[in-house]
C-alpha cells in the first residue's frame, strides 16, 4: 500500500498509508493528523487542510486548478508557493512517498 508522509506542526511525522483517489484530507483526517481539519468536507471553502509540499515532491502535483488558486489566495493563512489544499489532491500511487507539512495556523 502506498503512503504519504504528514510532518506536523511540532515537527512529528506521521506515515499514512492511502487508497488510490483518497484526498490528501481525507487520509489526514482519518489518521488524526494534528492540524488536518477538513471543515468544508473538501469543498475548497475552509483552507483547515492547507499543507506545504515538499519542494523535492512539488513538480510530481499538478497544479491547482482555478476553484483551489482562489481558496488559497482567499481563504488560507501563510501561503506559500508550495500550499495546497489537501482535499483538492488526489493520492495515487505515482505520490507513494509524498511528504507535506501541515500549514502554519
Ligand atoms: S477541506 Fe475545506 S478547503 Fe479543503
Amino acid at each position: 500500500m502506498s503512503s504519504v508522509i504528514f510532518v506536523e506542526r511540532d515537527g512529528s511525522r506521521r506515515v499514512v498509508e492511502f487508497a488510490d483517489g483518497e484526498s490528501l484530507m481525507q487520509a489526514g483526517t482519518r489518521a488524526g493528523v494534528d492540524g488536518i481539519i477538513g471543515e468544508c468536507g473538501g469543498s475548497c471553502m475552509c483552507a483547515t487542510c492547507h499543507v506545504y509540499v515538499a519542494e523535492d515532491d512539488d513538480g510530481k502535483l499538478p497544479e491547482p486548478d482555478s476553484m483551489e488558486a482562489d481558496a488559497l489566495e482567499f481563504t488560507a493563512l501563510n501561503v506559500r508557493p508550495t500550499s495546497r489544499l489537501g482535499c483538492q489532491v488526489k493520492l495515487s500511487a505515482a505520490l507513494d512517498g509524498l511528504t507535506v507539512t501541515v500549514a502554519e495556523a
